[in-house]
């Protein structure tokens, strides 16, 4: 998980988010200004408290007992009143924009759609779905505003200290900020950043060698391997263990380093407090108010030191979601281009290579005219499902042309495209819905008649009238029940559906049986007449049906004449 470097500094992460924000910052203004002055008003409280202790001393107080009786409960309703709305400001940004990234990450993952997914981890993008977002919900709502709070308070606090009590008071103050905001987190920092980084590194890979354990666990029963793998197990959780321990002790340490800090500059105030009074520099009464103020004004910093932990997480979060977003896609939808009606496809001097380097096919050359099924033949990794996605446009094609009716396909609308050709791949996903629904995919609006006509072309409708609830029964309830073949006939039967002039299909009859395999030629032989079908397979009796046959070899593919 960490083996990708981030590429961007904190500070730049941090400035990239916050102008994320966009209109949503003056929200973030008011819940700032509603927090320092809740902050300032559960000062006043005990403040005002002492000012009262301090007048019934016996110093002179140009306040009346009502106006400060009135004063102190007045603070103490006017803070839960503030921190409402700073709370309610910090996670109304947060929930808005939360809304606003994730809808920014689905655009992201669409424009890379197909082609820049097949080479991502599922897991991780499910884990900037998720958990990145979430990281990012907290430094919005509980990172940026305390922050500028503390920093707010602190100020005032000096300011009030100052002017009120000593200015001696009020450094000794100030020293004590920087040291329990600043200096105490930045010494710390380095262990939990560290100790951090490697607890989440071993537990992303405990995760992902347990999950791929109860995945492949057919295989490990097979090969009776599963004592070997429960020693691995066990062996990366006793590391995991190990590095838990370590964090929170790492953890608990900075909270400690912090918490005596605090006490520690608490007991410098009161001394310093105390000389000012034994050398007449400073009246008891102002002392006390001084002391107080200084006293209850450490919540800010402490709650910016308790952050560094989080920061590394939200940084890295942060830049994860940030580099999906500046991804460029591997192909960019045609939305001004043309719309066809597809009549042929000639392909010419076509050339493609996945990384930039070796080129999977060379100078291709072919055409399909309405009527015509053409056969693609080839070693297994030569190339064939790689032209059919180069038809689709699902990768960017190199040098070459690929014209559909005399167009080239990076001219004609990315929409328009998927209606004219559809593909049956080499394997087919079902979603967790009714089969109804997974058919309906195609054609939403498809009537009950063309589905089980469909069905029926593909030789999987009697299948589907034999499960309990037939057209409704869900894919999901199926699981792993549905055979390969059962898998693969629906998959046509959606290809049908669609009603598609150019159809492309991926071995559509590995996993079928000669009876089916036959009813299901029988269907393209009578589907031609109307539509082109391109038909990739290893199998003679279904290469039996193509007119023309090409062969992909060593990148060329050239037309079979017997
Ligand atoms: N997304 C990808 N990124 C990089 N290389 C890829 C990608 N997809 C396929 N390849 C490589 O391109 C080559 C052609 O793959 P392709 O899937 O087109 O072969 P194929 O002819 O369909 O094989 P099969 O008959 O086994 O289905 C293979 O060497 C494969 O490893
Ligand atoms: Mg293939």
């Amino acid at each position: 998980m960490s083996k990708i470097k981030s590429r961007r500094s904190g500070a730049n992460i941090m400035a990239r988010l916050v102008l994320l924000l966009g209109s949503l910052a003056y929200v973030m203004i008011l819940a700032v200004i509603n927090g320092s002055l809740g902050f300032i008003c559960a000062m006043g409280v005990t403040v005002f408290g002492a000012v009262g202790v301090v007048k019934a001393l016996g110093e002179v107080v140009a306040m009346s007992y009502p106006l400060i009786i009135g004063l102190t409960v007045g603070c103490g309703v006017l803070r839960g009143v503030l921190r409402y709305f700073e709370q309610y400001g910090n996670h109304f940004i947060a929930f808005k924009l939360l809304a606003v990234l994730r809808d920014k990450i689905f655009g992201a993952l669409r424009t890379l759609c197909p082609a820049k997914l097949e080479s991502k981890q599922k897991g991780s993008i499910i884990a900037m779905i998720t958990s990145d977002i979430e990281t990012l919900e907290v430094f919005y709502a509980h990172t940026v505003s305390p922050v500028c709070i503390a920093v707010i308070v602190s100020a005032a606090v000096f300011l009030f200290v100052g002017f009120v009590s000593s200015w001696y008071l009020a450094l000794a103050a100030l020293v004590a900020y920087i040291a329990i905001g600043i200096i105490v987190p930045l010494v710390s920092s380095g262990r939990l950043k560290e100790s951090g980084v490697n607890y989440r590194a071993e537990f992303a890979s405990f995760n992902a060698y347990f999950l791929d354990s109860i995945k492949g666990i057919k295989e490990i029963v097979l090969n009776n391997a599963g004592s070997m793998r429960e020693t691995e197990v066990n062996r990366r959780s006793d590391i995991l263990l190990k590095e838990t321990k370590k964090m929170k002790h790492n953890t608990v340490r900075a909270a400690a380093a912090t918490e005596l800090t605090v006490s520690l500059f608490i007991i410098l105030t009161l001394v310093i407090g105390i000389v000012l009074v034994h050398f007449d520099m400073l009246s008891a009464g102002r002392m006390i108010i001084g002391v107080v103020a200084v006293f209850g004004s450490f919540g800010p910093v402490i709650a910016v030191s308790a952050l560094p932990g989080n920061l590394t997480q939200t940084f890295a979060s942060g830049d994860r979601v940030l580099n999906l977003l500046a991804e460029t896609p591997a192909v960019t939808e045609v939305k001004n281009g043309e719309n066809i009606e597809y009549e042929n496809l000639s392909v010419s001097d076509l050339s493609f290579s996945y990384d930039g380097n070796a080129e999977v096919l060379s100078d291709i050359k072919m055409h399909a005219e309405k009527g015509e099924i053409i056969g693609i033949v080839g070693e297994s990794g030569c190339g064939k499902s790689t032209f059919l996605k180069l038809l689709l446009r699902f990768w960017q094609k190199g040098s070459g042309t690929i014209a559909y009716n005399g167009t080239d396909v990076d001219g004609i609308n990315s929409g328009n495209l998927l209606d004219n050709v559809t593909m049956v791949s080499q394997s087919t996903y079902l979603f967790d819905e009714s089969i109804e629904d997974n058919l309906k995919i195609a054609k939403p609006d498809a009537t009950q008649e063309e589905m089980e006509n469909a069905c029926r072309l593909a030789s999987v409708h009697d299948f589907i009238m034999t499960l309990p609830e037939g057209y409704k029964t869900s894919a999901g309830a199926l699981g792993d029940n549905l055979s390969a073949g059962e898998k693969q006939r629906i998959g046509l039967a959606r290809a049908f559906l669609k009603a598609a002039e150019l159809i492309l299909l991926d071995e559509p009859t590995s996993n079928v049986d000669s009876i089916n395999e036959g009813i299901i030629l029988k269907t393209l032989k009578e589907q031609k007449s109307r539509k082109s079908i391109i038909l990739v397979s290893h199998r003679e009796s279904t290469m039996a049906i193509a007119d023309r046959i090409y062969k992909v070899e060593n990148g060329r593919m050239a037309e079979v004449t017997e």
